[in-house]
């Protein structure tokens, strides 16, 4: 399994441009505005304050910092950054004055650590600009809030006149990379962190060990890369590289070694610390998550000791993540030796046993000079408070942890493998102890094969909001992206645009909520990300050539209405074929599907009345209708696309009864039979529309959902209800 990303380098000026005036075209159409967007109406995350002034200046010179505080070579580079995005995005300054930006930087000891001082003040005039901070990570983040200022427009670059006071709603605001599952060489690591950087992210959770593989290359215990990376694992001189690559751009590398479940890699390395002989690896269906290290076992306890010593010397971080999730607890009761010791020690579960492994970890990680963190099962045992406790399975363990005086950092309802939109996971707020988690409703629907691995993931109906108290422990939140279903070539597209809708969520004032108009924004965030240097589209035009050598634009015009099947229904229907559906149309869709939702917001306009939306949504649906023919023709031969020609039938029969609708053409058959499809494809929706849906029912073909259902339902209702 080893993926050649295609050559790196920033997409050319006129490529924004060009995006720049079609998303115009687009917000004209669906706002009727008749100028450009005002740069409050782009920025994102959301600024705590911003006053808009009226006017713009100028850039078209360029733009020339003035220090007036010392730089650093830490600030001395991320300005040389921003002009490199800066020439990306309008192109290469002309030959007349610059615009000169003013920054002032205090020092902060503090930089690189969840006290850093991250404030900034912008303000730009006709004449020039200001940007005033406490320290670098301010500079930092200002510097990013002016490029999403830039406005490229037929009269040449510019920025709106604007005044903006911003800091973090959380310190943490943080992504977790799987690099286990499937591996991303630095490259693609280092992509990522400059979107982070854009996006004002600041921590990459490096999730480097599980069973698929140990990613990191160990001095102290060499088999861990030899016997258990297949070759694809990161030299210790790579990691320091990522870890200043990432500390320059005011990002934290926190590590995390998943102990003792999870650990399937480390014992093919280290079989003589495992509970259980080792499964068969190359077995049809084998749970890769499910071995785990013996505790019992002293020798356990000094490998941890060791190999948490090394890791602790390449990320300077002062938080280590220990894991400590989804231990099986048939690992250690089904060993007579750990059994035993079980009974001589009076563990009378697994989990008790498992607590008091856990703090002896905590131990470990403290005498390092570290501190823990560890997945929600931890908080389950008597461990110390500063253990930073990370609620996953559903957010009433941000309620429980925090009620036992533990920091937190929320990643439940933030797991981006899910394949939701944006929308869904925006509308999760890091206080939230409800969200996510098995509904009562859920499981009478689906009542679960295994009823036992349910009630961990239940979720409590009657858990108490957060008080004052609990909410000052609650240090942020981390958007998780597991890479079962992720290939590398996959990564961009799958973390963005839907990172940056969480960065937000973690970075701005809890009552910004406003979905339309975060959709609105997102295409644009892409467009900036995608011009300095992200490579989604590049990425996914790459895959589509790969399934249609030549003939790719019908299978590009089909993912462009459809989205992946949700909730891990992907990984049920794929698991037969391994990593097939990641050379499949599903891996080039897009959860957000903007296209299909400008359709949508257009359908929704049009049959309240704007009929000048009746020209654009007749362009686009007989796009659509004509492309069933096309796609019919490429998928000729190839089985990945002719598995979904069922869908791109049914999405030309949607798309026709729309043209029906506009045509005002009579006939009850063709609405029929269009409202049966309706139906059908809902159904398929509610389908993956939670984790035991999607565990217990059939997917559509491909794993392909259609992702334009809302705005032809508004057409045919809202035509039959004219008619009527
Ligand atoms: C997890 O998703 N097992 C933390």
């Amino acid at each position: 399994m080893t993926h050649t990303a295609p050559p790196r380098g920033l997409s050319s000026p006129r490529r924004f441009v060009r995006a720049a005036w079609l998303l115009l075209a687009g917000s004209v159409l669906a706002g009727g505005l008749g100028s450009v967007a005002r740069a409050e109406e782009t920025l994102l995350p959301v600024p705590q304050t911003v006053s808009v002034s009226n006017g713009v200046a100028s850039i078209g010179g360029g733009i020339q910092v003035v220090w007036d505080t010392r730089p650093s070579p830490l600030l001395l580079r991320a300005v040389a950054r921003f002009t490199t995005r800066l020439t990306a995005i309008a192109g290469p300054a002309g030959r007349w004055a610059p615009y000169v930006l003013h920054i002032s930087a205090g020092q902060d000891r503090t930089y690189l650590s969840v006290d850093e001082k991250e404030r900034y003040a912008l303000t730009t005039s006709a004449t020039g600009a200001r940007l005033e901070a406490e320290g670098p990570a301010g500079v930092i983040h200002g510097l990013a809030t002016l490029l999403q200022l830039v406005r490229v427009t037929p009269q040449g670059a510019l920025v709106e006149r604007v005044h903006v006071e911003d800091a973090p709603r959380f310190a943490w605001r943080g992504l977790l990379m799987d690099v286990s599952r499937h591996f991303d060489t630095v490259e693609t690591i280092e992509r990522q962190l400059d979107a982070m950087e854009l996006v004002k992210l600041n921590v990459l959770h490096w999730h480097l060990s599980d069973g698929a593989g140990f990613r990191v290359e160990s001095r102290m215990f060499p088999k861990l890369q030899t016997v258990a990376s297949h070759g694809q694992y990161y030299t210790q001189a790579q990691i320091r590289e990522v870890v200043a690559y990432a500390a320059d751009r005011g990002i934290r590398v926190v590590p995390e070694i998943d102990v003792p479940g999870h650990a399937l890699a480390i014992l093919q390395a280290y079989p003589e610390l495992a509970a259980q002989p080792l499964p068969d690896v190359t077995a049809k269906g084998l749970n890769l998550n499910n071995a785990a290290l013996d505790p019992t076992n002293p020798q356990t306890l000094r490998f941890v000791r060791v190999l948490y010593g090394e890791m602790g010397g390449l990320f300077p971080d002062r938080y280590v993540h220990t894991g400590g999730d989804e231990v099986v607890s048939s690992q250690w009761t089904k060993n007579p030796a750990i059994a035993a010791y079980m009974k001589a020690h009076g563990f009378e579960t697994a989990a008790a046993l498992q607590a008091a492994f856990t703090g002896e970890v905590a131990k470990i990680i403290s005498a390092q000079g570290h501190v823990m963190m560890g997945w929600d099962e931890v908080s389950e045992a008597p461990i110390p408070k500063n253990v930073v406790v990370e609620p996953w399975r559903a957010s009433k363990w941000t309620g429980t942890a925090t009620q036992a005086g533990h920091p937190v950092v929320v990643s439940a309802g933030y797991y981006l493998d899910l394949l939701r939109p944006s929308a869904a996971h925006y509308a999760v707020d890091p206080f939230d102890t409800k969200a996510e988690g098995i509904t009562a409703e859920q499981l009478a629907k689906y009542p679960p094969k295994h009823p036992e691995f349910s009630v961990p993931f239940a979720m409590d109906e009657h858990a108490p909001p957060l008080d004052d108290g609990q909410k000052a422990l609650v240090m942020g939140a981390e958007g998780t992206l597991w890479a079962e279903m992720v290939s590398e070539p996959m990564l961009d597209g799958r973390l963005w645009p839907r990172m940056a809708a969480l960065a937000e969520r973690f970075w701005s004032a809890q009552d910004v909520r406003d979905v339309p108009d975060l959709e609105r924004r997102l295409p644009l965030v892409m467009a900036e990300l995608e011009t300095t240097g992200l490579q989604a589209t590049q990425h996914r035009e790459a895959m589509r050539e790969a399934m249609a050598p030549g003939h790719s634009e019908p299978l590009k015009i089909l993912t462009e209405v459809t989205v992946p099947v949700r909730n891990y229904a992907l990984n049920h229907l794929a698991a037969p074929s391994g990593d097939a559906m990641l050379s499949a149309p599903v891996a080039v869709t897009d959860p957000d599907a903007f296209v299909a939702l400008r359709f949508n917001a257009m359908a929704a306009r049009y049959v309240r009345g704007e009929r000048a939306f009746a020209a654009p949504l007749r362009q686009m649906l007989q796009r659509w209708s004509d492309n069933d023919a096309a796609f019919v023709t490429s998928a000729k031969g190839v089985p990945v696309l002719e598995a979904v020609v069922p869908v791109s039938h049914a999405v030309a029969l949607l798309s026709r009864a729309g043209l029906g609708v506009l045509d005002g053409r009579d006939g009850s058959a063709w609405r029929m039979d269009a409202n049966r499809l309706l139906q059908e494809q809902q159904a398929a929706f509610e389908n993956s529309a939670s984790m035991l849906a999607s565990a217990h029912s059939p997917q559509p073909p491909g794993g392909l959902l259609i992702a334009i259902l809302p705005g032809i339902r508004a057409l045919l209702t809202g035509g039959a209800e004219r008619a009527e």
